[in-house]
């Protein structure tokens, strides 16, 4: 009799073991069914499949870096030593233009990178930021400006009435 008495017991255990058991799988399938449909959830990585499937390849044709009459095409750029480190760094986020309207003194110029790297996510240049200003300094420095000279070769007119 005593072992009757216990039967309900027993059941009741076996209910609460197998209601614990759906419970746990449950839980590891969906965990399971969303990492499989999402792997990159669990990564801690930030650059996640989602900023990777935005990338674009930019079409890279022979025509890409074409030079013509030592200019840059693409960019405008003259052709020099560091032209394809300036290009590649510094025309991601702005046009070249940007760039070309500018002439700075080695000063300036590293002052604009930090200011850029402050407060506009430039990146860390490494070594080819000595490479990037002095091809800047050198193919666009600073003119000084000045009184201009004697204009020669003139032809005068005479204003009509
Ligand atoms: C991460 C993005 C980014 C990159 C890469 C970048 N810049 Fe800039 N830059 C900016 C932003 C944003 C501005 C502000 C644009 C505006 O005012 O419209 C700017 C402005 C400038 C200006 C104008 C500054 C002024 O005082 O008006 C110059 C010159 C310049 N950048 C040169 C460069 C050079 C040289 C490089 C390569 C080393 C470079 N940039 C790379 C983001 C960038």
């Amino acid at each position: 009799m005593d072992e009757n008495t216990n039967l309900p017991e027993q059941i009741k255990a076996v209910y609460r073991s197998l209601f614990a058991f759906l419970i746990a799988f449950c839980i590891i399938a969906i965990g399971l069914i969303t990492y499989i449909k999402n792997p990159n959830l669990f990564n801690n990585d930030s650059k996640s499949a989602e900023t990777e499937s935005e990338y674009v390849a930019i079409p890279q044709d022979d025509d890409f870096d074409k030079i013509e009459n030592g200019i840059h095409v693409r960019t405008g750029f003259v052709e020099a030593e560091g032209l394809m480190e300036t290009v590649n760094n510094c025309t991601n986020c702005h046009s070249s233009e940007l760039v070309l309207q500018n002439r700075m003194s080695k000063e300036r110029w590293i002052a604009t990178i930090r200011w850029m790297q402050e407060t506009q996510n430039l990146w860390d240049l490494g070594g080819n930021e000595a490479i990037i200003v002095d091809y800047l300094v050198t193919n666009y420095p600073v003119i000084a400006k000045g009184r201009r000279s004697a204009l020669t070769d003139i032809q005068w007119y005479e204003l009509e009435d």
